[in-house]
């Protein structure tokens, strides 16, 4: 018999005799002669409400013992569901019972806080809430897959292991086969790749070789931060997903970040209503506005010092002060965000001082062409610039960030042989889910969050 998905089966337009379906217990209710079991397979929020009469074989023994969190196969046929709230139903003409789940099963049907949740990570999956959010992030995942499909990018799988710390911040996690010791200086000639290694923090340097080859080149993999800030929106283990454009400046580069987040949150919006739903109703209560918003809307443009000027005369008192040459705080991204604009705030021209050195010097020798998107709840869900193409203002700028330019040979190599000026920017993936879902928490939108003190899973 063909195994069906529940959510194939409640877009059904015909009874169907002779179905399969195979899930998890979620309620069961007994009546005189019969019970209903709601059952869920993770294909959608929906359950399917299975009807076993009490002539099916075994009913005594096996149908009034299962429990919640049990799994079973059931056989049987589609039917118009006499009763209100559901199109279809099963009657079941056989079941199968795989585990009943003792009940010590940590999911009974009530609502968890989301902090319990995470202490049982494994699990969790199983309820309406994670599941959505895991369907969403797949689908989102897709949706980007998609976007630069149709635009012609060329996908690359860059290194998880490097030598080289491309943001320069030195929040790099090491990798070494040496058993650990105390003895400094560490001999690294003696290690795995004959040289000091970590995992890298953004596939950028490498993109941009191959941005310089193939044009229009996109990443989308873990990437790894050794950042000891115990925050809303910081993993140690991210996704991040990175296009670096040839023959491209800022300005393209901001309208590539634009359409790619409208375009992804459009497609999320159409391919997964029901789970979108889910957290428009117990979740964040004006969500399908603030999507609809940011599909529909012009994002700003801000240079960097116009946005401290908002800053300063907004009348707001906050926390933390911005005189120039320092970064936005949380509260000030909301502030423009969410009170002054009221939509996503691209923020461009940054401080050099305040960012990496491959990022291109601007003439007035103080700001550098950098970008980055800034949307409500979330903050910034992109960095991004305009690459420095020319070699002698690279190498002044890494000597002044005290880089060894030794190490970077070969990507000094790329302005010493056919520069041209280029851009990308990196995407910050759970920071996404975050926009979509509003979920608050970056630990509840990826399936096993790594942050400081908790590898647990
Ligand atoms: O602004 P960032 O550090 O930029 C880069 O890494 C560039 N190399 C990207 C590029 O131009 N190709 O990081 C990019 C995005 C941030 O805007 C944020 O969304 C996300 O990555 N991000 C994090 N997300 C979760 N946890 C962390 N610790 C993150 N750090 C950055
Ligand atoms: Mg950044």
């Amino acid at each position: 018999m063909k195994r069906s998905l529940i959510s194939d089966l409640m877009k059904s337009d015909i009874v169907q005799t002779g179905v399969l379906i195979q899930g998890w217990v979620r309620t069961r209710r007994d009546s005189k002669g019969f019970s209903f079991i709601e059952l869920n397979d993770g294909s959608s929020l929906k359950n399917m409400q299975v009807l076993a009469d009490e002539t099916l074989p075994g009913y005594n023994e096996v149908v009034l013992k299962l429990t919640t969190g049990s799994a079973l196969a059931v056989e049987g046929d589609l039917i118009n569901s006499p009763g209100a709230g559901q199109r279809w139903e099963i009657k079941a003409r056989n079941i199968r019972v795989y585990d009943i789940a003792p009940e010590s099963y940590p999911l009974q049907k009530k609502r968890h806080s989301d902090e319990y949740l995470r202490t049982i990570a494994h699990l969790r999956p199983r309820t309406n809430k994670y599941s959505a959010a895991f369907r969403i992030r797949s689908e989102l995942a897709y949706g980007i897959h998609k976007f630069f499909k149709e635009k012609s990018f060329t996908y690359i799988h860059t290194p998880i292991i490097t030598a080289s710390d491309c943001e320069g911040a030195g929040q790099m996690f090491r990798v070494t086969t040496l058993e650990p010791t105390m003895q400094k200086p560490v001999d690294f000639t003696q290690d795995f790749f004959g040289k000091q290694s970590s995992l890298t923090v953004s596939g950028q340097l490498e993109a941009e070789l191959f941005a310089l080859a193939l044009g229009n080149v996109y990443t989308f993999g873990p990437t790894f931060r050794a950042e000891n800030s115990n925050t809303r929106r910081h993993a140690a283990e991210f996704w991040m997903i990175e296009p670096e454009m040839a023959f491209c400046d800022l300005s393209d580069n901001m309208s590539l970040a634009e359409e790619l987040i409208k375009y992804v949150t459009a497609h999320v919006m159409e391919e997964c209503p029901d789970d979108i739903d889910l957290f428009a109703r117990f979740v964040e209560k004006d969500l399908t506005k603030q999507l609809e918003k940011i599909v529909g809307s012009e994002f700003v443009r801000l240079p960097y010092r116009d946005a401290l000027l908002l800053i300063e005369k907004s009348g707001q008192t906050f926390e933390f002060e911005v005189p120039f040459g320092q970064d936005l705080q949380s509260e000030h991204e909301q502030f423009l965000t969410e009170d002054y604009f009221k939509k996503p705030v691209i923020v461009y021209n940054y401080p050099a001082s305040i960012k990496p050195f491959y990022m291109r010097l601007n003439d007035d020798n103080e700001t550098v062409a950098a970008m980055d998107v800034l949307v409500g709840r979330v903050g910034e869900i992109i960095g991004g610039s305009q690459r420095e193409e020319r070699l002698d203002v690279l190498e002044r700028r890494m000597d002044e960030c005290g880089l060894e330019k030794d190490s970077y040979w070969w990507y000094l190599d790329s302005r010493r042989f056919g520069s041209v000026p280029h851009s990308g920017f990196g995407l910050g993936f759970e920071r996404l889910v975050m926009m979509v879902t509003g979920i608050a928490n970056i630990r509840d939108v990826i399936p096993f969050p790594r942050t400081p003190k908790n590898i647990e899973f």
